[in-house]
């Protein structure tokens, strides 16, 4: 028997490999399918495709920017979902009924399109909407709103990860296959010799071993590999939901907002100059810290001035800015202005920051998402009485009997909110 022959027979045997390799390498290969697929691998395809282009507007079970996706392959054709996601715009203008009934319920929201994506990933999307995150959708459902809004966050150092490991689990099984291919060769070879009985018992025990490797063992393996990727995609997008919600640093100085907007009851605008006259709130500067803490040293019986107390102190001193974390902090692509929503809309410090005159250490209370900007402009109607700035607005919309929302004055116009 020859080593070209040996060789021959490798590949029909490494089909199996090759077959497992497709599968962990995922939806890529599959065919475009008229029916929504359910495999786990085009379902994590769908979420990353998800999460990239679609999270920030749509959740699967909930209403949110968007309408809740999961069963939209019932309400509409697959064709229609496919050709929305890609265009929603041009169907709109085709005048297909349902497209603009949708679009006139969601106040004339434009989706943006999405030319970009493949026929597979679209396939992809389908399957992760249809099937995807079942349990996630349990446990958000349990915790109502502000849980749920914070899997609106931004999840992109955690599909690196996965992709790393995706990479890492191919290079393995690479690997596996260059190994399998040189021990074959080898014992082909061997086998050809003349060999002592010692020798050809140990090859051919060898032998076993890699039979077993190619059949049932190397499948739970592999099966394993795969769940284990789903398992850490699944605990990701849980983790994204803790990641910036309730981000709370250590500061270079242990000020307590429980201490002085708590308990001895200083107004936010005392320190946070720029609130009500805006764009930011500004963060105090040392100076300010002075004002009070060069006259109170010794207040409470304490001896000397507290170790706390002296980094103050040393900042004036060396006139170097005390370097205080930032805790909020939109992407620069948004535009936030406090003025307009503490002077003119009237909203409390609190609504969005939670209750920091009982925070010890400050942390960041909302989810910060655009999904979140959205609610509260749809539901949250203009303080319009004795603002003159409103007047007209407030006479043209006296003949519907609804209350004017912050939607009404463009709210949800991208613009508004992006540069
Ligand atoms: C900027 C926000 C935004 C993004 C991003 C977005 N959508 Fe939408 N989507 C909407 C809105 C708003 C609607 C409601 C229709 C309208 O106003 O045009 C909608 C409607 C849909 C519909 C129709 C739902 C139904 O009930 O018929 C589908 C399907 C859909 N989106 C899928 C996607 C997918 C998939 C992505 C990502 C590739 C995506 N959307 C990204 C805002 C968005
Ligand atoms: C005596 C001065 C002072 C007062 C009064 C004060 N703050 Fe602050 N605030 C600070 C300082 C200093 C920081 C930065 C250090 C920190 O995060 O604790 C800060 C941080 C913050 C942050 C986080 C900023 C970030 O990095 O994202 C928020 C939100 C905030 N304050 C809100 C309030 C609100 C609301 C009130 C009134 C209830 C208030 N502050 C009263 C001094 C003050
Ligand atoms: C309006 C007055 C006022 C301002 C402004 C003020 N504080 Fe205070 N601060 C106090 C009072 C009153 C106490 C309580 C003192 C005590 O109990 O010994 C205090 C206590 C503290 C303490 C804990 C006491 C200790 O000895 O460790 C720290 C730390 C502190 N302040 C930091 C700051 C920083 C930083 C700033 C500036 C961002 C600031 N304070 C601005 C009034 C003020
Ligand atoms: C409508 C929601 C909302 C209200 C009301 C609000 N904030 Fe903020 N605040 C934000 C957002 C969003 C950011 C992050 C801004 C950014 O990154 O550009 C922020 C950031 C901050 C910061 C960090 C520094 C800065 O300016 O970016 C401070 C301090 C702060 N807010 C204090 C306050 C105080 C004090 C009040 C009440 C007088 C208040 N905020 C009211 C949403 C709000
Ligand atoms: C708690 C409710 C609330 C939240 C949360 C909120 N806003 Fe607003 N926003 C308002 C109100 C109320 C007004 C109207 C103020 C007025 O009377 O002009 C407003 C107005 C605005 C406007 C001006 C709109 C216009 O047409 O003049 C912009 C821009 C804006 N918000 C951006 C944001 C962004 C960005 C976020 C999220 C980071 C956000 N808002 C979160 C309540 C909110
Ligand atoms: C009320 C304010 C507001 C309005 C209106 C708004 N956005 Fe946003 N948008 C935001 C904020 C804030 C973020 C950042 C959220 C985050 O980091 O999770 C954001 C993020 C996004 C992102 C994600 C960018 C990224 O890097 O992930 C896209 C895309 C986007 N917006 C598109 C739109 C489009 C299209 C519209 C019009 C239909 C729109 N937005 C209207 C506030 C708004």
């Amino acid at each position: 028997m020859s080593i070209k022959r040996s060789l021959l027979g490798v590949p029909l045997r490494l089909s199996t490999l090759a077959l497992m390799l497709f599968l962990v390498l995922g939806a890529q290969s599959f065919a475009a399918n008229p029916d929504v697929s359910d495999s786990e691998e085009a379902i994590s395809a769908g979420k990353s495709v998800f999460n990239a282009n679609c999270k920030t507007c749509h959740k699967l079970d909930q209403k949110y920017t968007g309408p809740a996706l999961r069963g939209v392959t019932d309400r509409r054709s697959i064709e229609w979902a496919k050709s929305f996601i890609k265009n929603s715009a041009a169907l709109i203008a085709s005048g297909d009924a349902q497209a603009n009934a949708l679009y006139s319920e969601y106040n004339n929201l434009a989706m943006p399109q999405h030319e970009f994506l493949s026929d597979t990933e679209l396939d992809n999307l389908l399957s992760y909407i249809e099937y995807g995150d079942k349990e996630a959708a349990v446990a958000e459902g349990a915790g109502d709103g502000e849980v749920a809004q914070a899997a609106g966050g931004s999840g992109v150092p955690s599909e690196y990860l996965t992709i790393i490991l995706a990479v890492l689990v191919v290079v393995l099984l690479l690997i596996l296959i260059v190994l399998g291919l040189i021990i074959s060769v080898l014992t082909k070879y061997l086998n050809n010799q003349k060999l002592e009985e010692d020798d050809s018992e140990f090859i051919n025990q060898k032998f076993d071993v890699k039979k077993v490797l190619r059949s049932d063992a190397f499948v739970v393996i592999v099966t394993a590999l795969v769940i284990a990727l789903v398992a850490k995609t699944a605990i990701d997008g849980l983790y994204t939901i803790g990641v910036q919600q309730g981000y709370q640093p250590k500061q270079p100085i242990a000020f307590s907002h429980q201490l002085h907007a708590g308990q001895y009851e200083i107004e936010c605008q005392y320190c946070h100059t720029g609130v009500e006259i805006g764009k930011s709130a500004n963060i105090p500067s040392a100076n300010i810290c002075m004002n009070c803490h060069q006259h109170i040293q010794n207040v409470g019986g304490k001896e000397g001035i507290s170790t706390e107390i002296q980094k103050i102190y040393d900042a004036v001193d060396n006139n170097q800015p005390i370097e205080w974390v930032r805790i909020h902090n939109l992407p620069d692509l948004a535009y936030f202005n406090h003025s307009q929503h503490v002077a003119v809309g009237g909203i409390e410090c609190q609504t969005c920051h939670g209750p920091i005159e009982e925070m010890e250490v400050v942390y960041q209370h909302s989810s910060l998402t655009m999904g979140w900007c959205i609610d509260c402009h749809r539901q949250t109607d203009i303080k319009a009485a004795g603002n003159e700035y409103y007047d007209k607005l407030v006479q043209l919309h006296s003949d519907s009997k609804n209350a004017l929302k912050v939607k009404d004055i463009g709210g949800l116009e991208c613009a508004k909110c992006h540069y």
